[in-house]
């Protein structure tokens, strides 16, 4: 029987420690990209590939993500006797009401692998998604509709790729690869953040993946890899060597919102998309250009 995502992993417990001191008390993902948190543009891309379940891996100074993702009552009420029903609308659809969230909370940030075994409890034994709301991605239709979709033809694990330049190798998981259809690879290898002169190739892996239940048991094995923690590569690895890992080329432009660089052009991307702000912005920017 052929099966279906219905569960993603959000892994938040992260410290943000590149945006001190924005996030001193508060969660990286909750920056917003003009209007919205990239927390909130994740989860909506994961619903929009047909899942329910949002599991969103926790630490401290997270509890933002939890008010945001919860019913404001106090907020609602004001909003309505105010009669500003569109921003009690937008307040409102946050999350679509058939959308559960659940939060586990990582008590000691042991690194990335560690993050997606605390979801072994919630996802049991099916395939799931997980997103990385740094890495915010821009296509149509959204990247992990197209994973689930790859993922429904080959049942087995998938990892976004794009290529990076070679000097950026130390900041990615590289996979090297054999191409089978167009913009899927078959992985044949795949280390945490190698040095460009050691790097297999320039393919890397982004912020998005589908990954089969098997995944918890290699990293229940895994040993501290990488800046000692335990990396979610390293179970890739061994999971690789007992299942189909595919990659997969996406159709769509990453921004990475985990450095300041690539945050400031995803605001102005966004900006320049953004119904009401469109036209204003695009004049501005041609007065400081
Ligand atoms: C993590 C992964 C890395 C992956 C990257 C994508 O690294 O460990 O393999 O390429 O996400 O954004 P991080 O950026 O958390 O250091």
């Amino acid at each position: 029987m052929k099966q279906k995502i219905t569960k993603a992993v959000f892994p938040v417990a992260g410290l943000g420690s590149r945006f001190l001191p924005a996030t001193k008390a508060t969660a990286k993902e909750m920056l917003p990209v003009v209007d919205k948190p990239l927390i909130q543009y994740a989860v909506e891309e994961a619903v929009a590939a047909g899942i329910t379940d949002m599991v969103f891996i926790t630490g401290r100074n997270k509890r933002a993500i939890e008010d945001h993702f919860d019913k404001a009552y106090e907020l609602e009420a004001t909003l309505e006797a105010g009669g500003k029903t569109e921003l009690l609308r937008l307040v409102q659809s946050v999350v679509p009401s058939h959308v559960n969230c659940i939060y586990i909370r990582q008590a000691e940030p042991l690194g990335l692998g560690h993050a997606v075994l605390c979801a072994k409890p919630v996802i049991q034994d099916e395939p799931f998604a997980v997103l990385l709301a740094d890495d915010l991605i821009d296509g149509e239709p959204p990247i992990v509709k197209q994973m689930v979709d790859v993922f429904a033809q080959h049942q087995c694990s998938i990892l976004g790729v794009q290529d990076v330049p070679r000097a950026h190798t130390k900041q990615y998981g590289i996979v090297s690869s054999s191409n089978i259809e167009p913009n899927v690879e078959k992985v044949h290898g795949i280390v945490e953040k190698p040095k460009p002169e050691v790097a297999p190739s320039t393919l890397a892996v982004v912020g998005r993946y589908i990954l089969t239940p098997r995944i918890f048991h290699h990293l229940e094995n895994v040993a501290p890899g990488a800046g000692g923690e335990l990396q979610l590569t390293d179970g890739i690895a061994a999971l690789m060597l007992e299942e189909t890992l595919l990659a997969y080329r996406y159709n769509g432009i990453r921004y990475d919102c985990g450095s300041k660089l690539g945050y400031l052009q995803a605001q102005v991307a966004f900006g320049l998309k953004h119904a009401e702000l469109r036209t204003e912005f695009a004049e501005y920017l041609k007065t400081v250009c």
